[in-house]
């Protein structure tokens, strides 16, 4: 429940332009290694593997708000545990002006009916709805914070299976100098 009035809030306040963001140089390994940490008991439990990968070192600083950003990859963590399978991986790639988040599953992918619009409101898998709890606010919640930061987000069902779901955020330099 608290979950779902967080990611509310912040889609309510980026509706409206103004999501308020604390924007900060943070390097991408530690976000994804926070990440990871927060989410490692519930992977335990369910015997699932988390893995953070990729150094980029000072190539890997992103300027963004920790929190806003955790947000986004809880979200993806627990869509990865709940609906993916088998390892979960974290890792930081680089692009020209920005910086890769992605966290990759190994279980079947996104169903057909959400995999050509994956970050639209209420939209739910028929496995997910089956499964009980669950609004279809998570990924709204992470496209909307990927965009507070002038990035972008993006979801893809890898061809040798899995979901591959990512966030860009601006290099430290971008804003920050
Ligand atoms: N890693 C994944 N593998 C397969 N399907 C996924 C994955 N992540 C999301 N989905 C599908 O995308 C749908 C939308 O995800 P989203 O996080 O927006 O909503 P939700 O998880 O159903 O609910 P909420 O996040 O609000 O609790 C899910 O219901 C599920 O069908
Ligand atoms: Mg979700």
């Amino acid at each position: 429940m608290t979950r779902l009035a967080d990611d509310l809030l912040v889609l309510a306040r980026a509706d409206q332009g103004r999501l308020p963001l604390n924007p900060e140089s943070v390097s991408a390994r530690t976000l994804m290694e926070s990440a990871a940490a927060r989410a490692r008991s519930a992977a335990q439990l369910r015997g699932r593997r988390l893995v953070v990968r990729g150094d980029l070192g000072e190539d890997g600083l992103v300027y963004a708000d920790p929190d806003r950003t955790a947000q986004a990859l809880d979200n993806l963590i627990t869509n990865a545990l709940r609906y993916g399978d088998g390892t979960i991986t974290l890792t930081a790639e680089s692009g020209t002006d920005l910086v890769e988040l992605h966290v990759i599953d190994e279980g079947s992918g996104f169903p057909e009916e959400v995999v050509e619009r994956p970050f639209e409101r209420f939209g739910r898998g028929p496995e997910a709805r089956a499964a009980g709890p669950g609004s279809g606010l998570g990924l709204a919640l992470v496209r909307a914070v990927a965009s507070a930061h002038g990035g972008e987000a993006h979801a893809r069902n890898r061809p040798d299976g899995g979901a591959d779901v990512w966030i860009t955020l601006p290099r430290r330099q971008a804003r920050s100098l």
